[in-house]
């Protein structure tokens, strides 16, 4: 069972534009018996006379825990619901027991002036991230909100990906007198989404910019099958090309991470370059060579290893991990490297051919890649 939260000397309050008024009898409770409420100016502001208000340092998060330390009574103010993008999140992450009475969130608001269920609305938030993440989200008939956008950048990335023809409306300053449609202090949009379907996974080989180093979509397919992705959980994408790999692992879930390393500068800028397009900006881009540079990151749930694999130490390197493997050879060394893995480890070893119908003269016939070995270990 989950252990719910209680009474804390932390108490976060969310507050919404409607201000003081729009409070429930338990936030001003929590507010009026605060030795200090703090917050931000445009929060503290809404606060009746005698409250004993402070507000944030700025920087915030590098002073936050400083701030805090050895003070009791503490309320501090949210805008809305603390733990959507907002402080709430930020002060749990960093270990403080908080207890949290939410108001209703900017998406509640903007939800509920649409008509959009929560069922079917996707929330997007790039505050303190990049645009880029909305890509991810982007499908036909999708119901997107956007948190933290600039309208002129949101417009950019539509049109980038052929979806100028969605609707978006700009929400402003909801729930307070100076709510409306159109771009204001603090915007949602709402976008109607339509443009071309892109799957998550399984994308086709020209979603990816790439020079032909690239794990083709059958093979990419037979690989994130045995990687087998599950929220929140991080994979290592060794020798990662054009990055098509880690990519697609990332758009499997939002909660899903990935570290690319490429030794090549050049597929480092075109991974980059790929994983904004496709929606996961957050992708972690190493550049340097395995094993030498796997020194140090963080463990991963996965590995992917689809290039130096006969570089000595590599295969060694991703197994002491303890991580599930899958890794790919073409040449006869690296087929060695993964039948010894094979025979002293176990796992899966297969051979995957792919043959694609192509015009033959005035017929059709079967045009062969190079056949893939792939090993893996689950
Ligand atoms: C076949 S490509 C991988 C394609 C990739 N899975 C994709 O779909 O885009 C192999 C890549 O591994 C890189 N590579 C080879 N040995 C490496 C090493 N020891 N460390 C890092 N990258 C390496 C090469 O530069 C090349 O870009």
């Amino acid at each position: 069972m989950t252990e719910v939260r209680e009474k804390s000397p932390l108490t976060v309050v969310g507050i919404g534009a409607d201000g003081w008024s729009g409070l429930s009898a338990q936030a001003r409770e929590a507010v009026l018996r605060a030795d200090v409420v703090v917050g931000a100016p445009r929060q503290l502001a809404y606060l009746p006379a005698g409250v004993k208000a402070e507000p944030w340092p700025s920087p915030l998060l590098p002073a936050l825990d400083d701030f805090l330390a050895g003070r009791s009574g503490v309320c501090v103010l949210a805008s809305g619901d603390p733990l959507l993008s907002g402080i709430g999140t930020t002060l749990i992450q960093r270990g403080h027991d908080v207890e949290v009475l939410p108001a209703l969130s900017s998406v509640t608001l903007a939800r509920a002036r649409l008509g959009w269920s929560a069922e079917e609305t996707e929330v997007v938030t790039v505050v303190g991230r990049a645009i880029g993440r909305v890509n991810r989200a982007l499908a036909p008939g999708r119901k997107i909100l956007v948190l933290g956008a600039n309208a002129e950048d949101l417009l950019d990335l539509l049109k980038a990906r052929r979806y100028e023809k969605s609707r978006v409306t700009a929400l402003s300053d909801l729930g307070g007198p100076e709510e409306r449609i159109g771009p204001g202090t603090l915007t949602v949009f709402a976008i109607d989404a339509d443009g071309p379907a892109l799957p998550l996974t399984g994308l086709p080989d020209d979603a990816f910019e790439h020079d032909g180093q690239l794990t083709k979509r059958d093979l990419r397919a037979s690989a994130l099958a045995r990687l087998a992705p599950s929220p929140g959980e991080l994979l290592w994408d060794v020798g990662a090309g054009a990055g098509s790999v880690g990519i697609e692992w990332s758009r499997v879930h939002p909660l899903n991470r990935a570290i690319a390393l490429e030794r090549s500068p050049e597929r480092v800028a075109r991974i980059t370059r790929n994983a904004h397009a496709l929606g996961v900006p957050e992708l972690d881009v190493v550049i340097g060579a395995a094993p030498d540079a796997l020194e140090g990151l963080t463990r991963p749930h996965a590995i992917f290893i689809g290039g130096g694999l006969t570089v000595p130490g590599v295969l060694d390197a991703c197994l002491a991990t303890g991580a599930r493997i899958v890794a790919h050879g073409v040449t006869l060394e690296s087929e060695q490297a993964l039948a010894r893995a094979y025979t002293e480890h176990g796992g899966e070893l297969i051979r995957v051919g792919v043959e694609q119908a192509a015009p033959l003269g005035g017929f059709t016939g079967w045009t062969p890649a190079r056949a893939v070995t792939q090993w893996s270990m689950p």
